[in-house]
């Protein structure tokens, strides 16, 4: 059940909105990262790459926007009850969330920028048949610690993702608080 949250006290409908369609990418996103790894070289894998590019830039165009969209637009205060080292847990994790949905697609762009693709090309393809340009001036000796910090921040992802799913479920459940209402995308009738 979700209870019923004064609208002041509920995130609007628009960062809501990208919070979920943000949270659904990323999850495919790292399922396509996933499949791709896998692979031997060819064309299965490069179709599966095009995907995860496309995705990922997807993910960090959507995530500029919802940070713009915070700053214009602050969320909704926590409930006062709330005690000081979730409040500190948070702002953290939060934080963390904007470093990874930014940094993963940087660093995986930086990575392709530095690699086999920028011999021949300033352009990478993407799904579709659609292509995009290569980060430009990136010597290629930073292919390797980019590849390197994308699997660090992967790893981060991956603590976030359960430290946030699990705090949300305290909320909603041990708590009592049904924090759950303060995310819901759409208008209450
Ligand atoms: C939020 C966005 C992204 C997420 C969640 C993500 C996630 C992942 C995952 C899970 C892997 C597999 C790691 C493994 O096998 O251990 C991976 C690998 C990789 N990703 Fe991404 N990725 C993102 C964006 C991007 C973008 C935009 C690009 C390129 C334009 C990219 C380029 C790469 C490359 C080159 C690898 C292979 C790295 C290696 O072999 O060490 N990624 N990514």
């Amino acid at each position: 059940m979700i209870t019923r949250f004064a609208e002041k006290d509920r995130y609007n409908a628009v960062a809501a909105g990208l919070h979920w369609l943000i949270a659904a990418l990323l999850f495919a996103e790292i399922y396509v990262g996933w499949t791709f790894g896998d692979l031997e070289r060819g064309a299965a894998r490069d179709l599966w790459f095009d995907w995860h590019k496309t995705l990922g830039l997807t993910i960090l165009g959507l995530s500029v926007v919802r940070l713009g969209w915070r700053m214009a637009s602050p969320p909704p205060p926590l409930p006062a009850r709330t005690p000081g080292w979730e409040r500190v847990a948070a702002s953290l994790s939060h934080f963390g969330f904007y470093v990874i949905l930014i940094g993963l697609p940087l660093t995986g762009w930086a990575a392709v920028s530095t690699g086999r693709a920028a011999l021949t090309s300033d352009m990478m393809s993407l799904a579709g048949g659609l292509s995009w340009p290569l980060l430009p001036g990136l010597p290629l000796t930073l292919h390797e610690p980019m590849e390197g910090v994308h699997e660090l921040l992967v790893k981060l992802t991956y603590a976030l993702v359960v430290l946030h799913v699990a705090a949300a479920l305290k909320h909603q459940f041990l708590d009592k608080g049904r924090m759950a209402g303060r995310m819901w995308p759409f208008p209450r009738r």
